[in-house]
């Protein structure tokens, strides 16, 4: 394929290695004629393991041209990958301004190129970017129209500096945000070889998921970082611990915990972050992400509070009280400080949990209970139809199929349901379904 390469950075400059090495013709294109002429010598213009010599063989190959002139690039290719930089801008917001002069000086090649093109962005962008920003600045310089005339979407960039060629040739997955099927059969033939999955997804959740994935990265390193600071004041082997910690494959290095949902509550992770934050102070050790969890925890709750309060109705159903499904145990059950909250706003509640039975709940479950919800036993409901129907509002806390077809059966179409469970397909549900933020 005949490939043009837009940002010869870290990025830019691998791929335009690794490509041509694997027999494409690739094109150069970048600002800084300082790196146009180190590459067209054969040179890196990043310090990266094998560069040196891959340079030289591709180089060698004839297969390399460089150029500042984008518009000739676009003309004289099948398919476009943008890598220029976006740095932070002074507020932390990100500075776009390359990739928006860039996407001006595309367009206008477009305009007079009458062969299919694809822009692939590689670069790191805030959501939204290619749809809402590039696409009209593309279309309008260009007079022609996304998904006919040309084609865009964006493709993360997965590669870590040390290791680019490597990772290159290995990524975890190649991830394709694309709205037409073109694009991505284009990709499928330059990267379709390498030894993982190739996942087409929607462009936003694309340009999403690589923020994500470096977020991830970060609150990793500080969870490990801001558990050794502690185990060091501790006098505890944090290699040990952090060792242990990763053999858990089940909970810890696993998909686990990793799906957006309510709240987190019960009687062990509140309790024994605090004491974690407790700890860390008496030591004087700063643990500022690990004590900030609660506060985030805290500000789920308020979302949830917030949307049950936006709908201005009164008589709120609970379906679900415990705080996670298949067990009775109320301590520090994000539902129960919702329905406590709810009722100092005068809210009036009925509640249904099948697993919640006054009878049978004992020592310091039953004592939190009482002490937060005190008329708990004039709130609960045996029956599920029951609560449903005595709602104008519906505060779905516990899912499962028995939920679902309840919902369906009882649900009119003057309530609302707030769903704090992804209740998934919402077909047959007659009431008006929000997710809680999704
Ligand atoms: N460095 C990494 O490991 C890595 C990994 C994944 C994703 N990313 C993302 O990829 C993008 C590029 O990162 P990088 O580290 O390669 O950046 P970089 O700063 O090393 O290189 C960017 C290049 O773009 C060039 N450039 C700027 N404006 C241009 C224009 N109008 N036309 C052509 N070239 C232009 C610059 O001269 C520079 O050579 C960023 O969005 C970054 O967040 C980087």
């Amino acid at each position: 394929m005949k490939i043009s390469i837009f940002g010869l950075g870290y990025v830019g400059a691998v791929s335009l290695a690794c490509l041509s090495r694997d027999g494409h013709d690739v094109i150069g294109v970048d600002i800084d004629r300082n790196k146009l002429d180190l590459i067209a010598a054969g040179k890196t213009p990043v310090v990266e393991e094998g560069m040196v010599e891959l340079m030289q063989r591709v180089a060698a190959s004839g297969r390399v041209t460089v150029t500042t002139d984008a518009g000739a690039a676009v003309r004289d290719s099948d398919i476009s990958l943008v890598c220029v930089g976006t740095p932070s801008a002074a507020n932390g917001s990100q500075d776009q301004g390359a990739i928006l002069r860039l996407a001006r000086e595309m367009g206008r090649a477009l305009a007079v190129k009458t062969q299919p093109h694809v822009i692939v962005f590689r670069s790191t962008i805030v959501p939204g970017t290619v749809e809402d920003v590039l696409r009209p600045i593309i279309e309008e310089e260009s007079g022609k129209r996304d998904g006919q005339d040309f084609h865009l979407c964006f493709q993360p960039e997965f590669l870590r500096e040390g290791s680019s060629i490597r990772d290159y040739d290995k990524p975890p997955f190649t991830i394709v945000g694309a709205n037409h099927e073109h694009p991505v059969d284009q990709l499928r033939a330059l990267f379709g070889h390498l030894p993982c999955k190739l996942i087409r997804t929607s462009v936003r959740s694309a340009e999403m998921m690589k923020y994500c994935c470096n977020n991830f990265h970060a609150l990793k390193i500080t969870f490990a970082n801001e558990t050794a600071r502690l185990c060091d004041a501790l006098g505890v082997d944090a290699f040990e611990v952090m060792d242990l910690v990763c053999q858990d494959t089940q909970l810890n290095i696993s998909k686990a915990y990793l799906k957006p949902g309510f709240a987190f509550g019960g009687s062990c992770l509140p309790k024994d972050l605090r004491a974690t934050s407790y700890l860390a102070k008496s030591h004087d050790v700063e643990v500022p992400m690990l004590s900030a969890i609660l506060k985030s925890n805290e500000e789920h709750l308020a979302v949830a509070l917030n949307k049950v309060l936006a709908t201005g109705k009164r008589r709120i159903g609970f379906i679900g009280l415990s705080f996670k499904s298949g067990t009775d145990d109320l301590r520090e059950s994000p539902l129960v400080t919702l329905a406590e909250q709810l009722i100092g706003k005068g809210m009036q509640l009925s509640v249904y949990d099948p697993e919640v039975h006054m009878s049978t709940l004992l020592g310091a479950n039953r004592r939190y209970i009482e002490s937060h919800l005190p008329h708990i036993g004039q709130l609960l409901q045996a029956d599920i139809g029951q609560v449903i129907a005595g709602a104008d509002v519906l505060v779905v806390g516990l899912s499962g199929s028995d939920v679902t077809q309840a919902l369906v059966r009882g649900c009119r179409a003057d309530q609302t349901v707030i769903d704090l469970v992804n209740l998934g397909s919402q077909t047959g549900i007659a009431a008006q379904v929000e997710g809680l933020c999704w």
